[in-house]
């Protein structure tokens, strides 16, 4: 089997913030709640003609131009969302047709917070299986579209941006090492956007009933993350035949620090080695683990050689870790 590995990232986020100062004036809380019981400190949000294949777009010309590819070159692009410009077609086929990707099949997942991490096991299998050879991969969000912003046990969690990542074949021994994927169905209604689909169509009353914005059970989805972002990691250093110790650096989904800080305790995990960049953006679902491994990768965090794990848990409920030598 080819190894497969990431080549190139991008990332790109709105210019709008809003801090949670701005959010004292919106909703009954505080920017001393938020950052004691979170970490965030503020989040970007989309103007309302931005959509999330606009951010979708940009992030992918990062990624593109890092890898030192040309937008004809891509074979795949996979786009993970639970913000999709609309049901369809796919936001994979939007950003298709922006960067001028006319040699590539294109379409969405959706696995919430964990997608990116299910969207690079997918695309690694079409490189392994030598079906393709330059697969895109995004993770791409718009939130602040589908909160309540009356709710502020939600509305105050959450932030938009898009993160991209080229794979391609790499050198053997290089690149993703083992991933472990997971779904557990039966706690799905933890974290849901009840309405919009064919269970219960958009209407005047799930309109009014705010059936259309995001519901979560917070503190069930807390333990639920804690739990699974310590296991996860485990099941993939397991299966790629390394030890806990030999991981050089972690890039989490960024929920909330007390989750991140809660499994890096878990895994015994210095916090030094662990990107945290959730005090700028809030959780931003599918985008947060590429933005936050472009962002590694450029500042020079992650150097060649090195042990990376990726780790993300999200609605559905699912999960997924991968493991990448650098
Ligand atoms: N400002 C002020 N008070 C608030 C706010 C707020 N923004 N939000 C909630 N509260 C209040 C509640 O009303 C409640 O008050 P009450 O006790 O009088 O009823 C109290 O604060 C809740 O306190 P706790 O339960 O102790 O809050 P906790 O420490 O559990 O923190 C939080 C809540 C931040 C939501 C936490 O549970 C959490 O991060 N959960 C995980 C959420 C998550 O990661 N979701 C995303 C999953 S990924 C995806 O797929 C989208």
């Amino acid at each position: 089997f080819l190894s497969v590995g990431i080549t190139g990232t991008g990332s790109y986020l709105p210019e709008k913030e809003l801090t949670n100062f701005d959010l004292e004036n919106i909703v009954d809380t505080t920017d001393e709640w938020i950052k004691t019981r979170t970490g965030i400190s503020k989040r970007r949000v989309a103007e309302d003609k931005i959509a999330t294949s606009d951010l979708a777009t940009e992030a992918a010309k990062r990624a593109i131009d890092n890898a030192g590819l040309s937008a004809e070159d891509i074979d795949l692009i996979i786009v993970a969302t639970v913000t999709p410009d609309m049901a369809f077609p796919s936001t994979a086929c939007i950003v298709q047709k922006n960067i001028g990707a006319k040699n590539a099949a294109a379409f969405d997942i959706e696995a919430a917070c964990s997608g990116f991490i299910y969207g690079i096991t997918i695309g690694e299998q079409f490189i392994k299986s030598g079906v393709y050879k330059n697969v895109l991969v995004i993770g791409a969000e718009t939130l602040s579209k589908i909160l309540n912003w009356k709710d502020r046990n939600t509305c105050v969690l959450f932030g938009d941006g898009a993160g991209a990542a080229i794979l391609q074949p790499v050198k053997e021994g290089y690149g993703i090492l083992s991933s472990s994927l997971g779904a557990d169905g039966s706690s799905g209604d933890y974290l849901t956007q009840p309405a919009g689909g064919s269970r219960i169509p958009a209407s005047i009353e799930t309109v009014a009933n705010n059936l259309h914005y995001v519901q979560m059970d917070g503190s069930e989805v807390f333990k639920f993350a804690v739990r699974i972002m310590a296991k996860s990691t485990l099941q993939a250093i397991e299966s790629s035949g390394l030890k806990l110790n030999d991981i050089d650096y972690m890039i989490p989904h960024q929920a909330n620090i007390r989750i991140i800080e809660a499994a890096a305790k878990r895994l015994n995990l210095d916090m030094d080695k662990v990107y945290v960049n959730l005090n700028n953006y809030g959780n931003m679902s599918a985008a947060s683990v590429p933005v936050a491994l472009d962002e590694a990768v450029r500042k020079g965090n992650i150097k060649t050689g090195d042990i990376v794990t990726l780790v993300a848990f999200g609605g559905g409920l699912t999960w997924g870790s991968s493991v990448i030598r650098w």
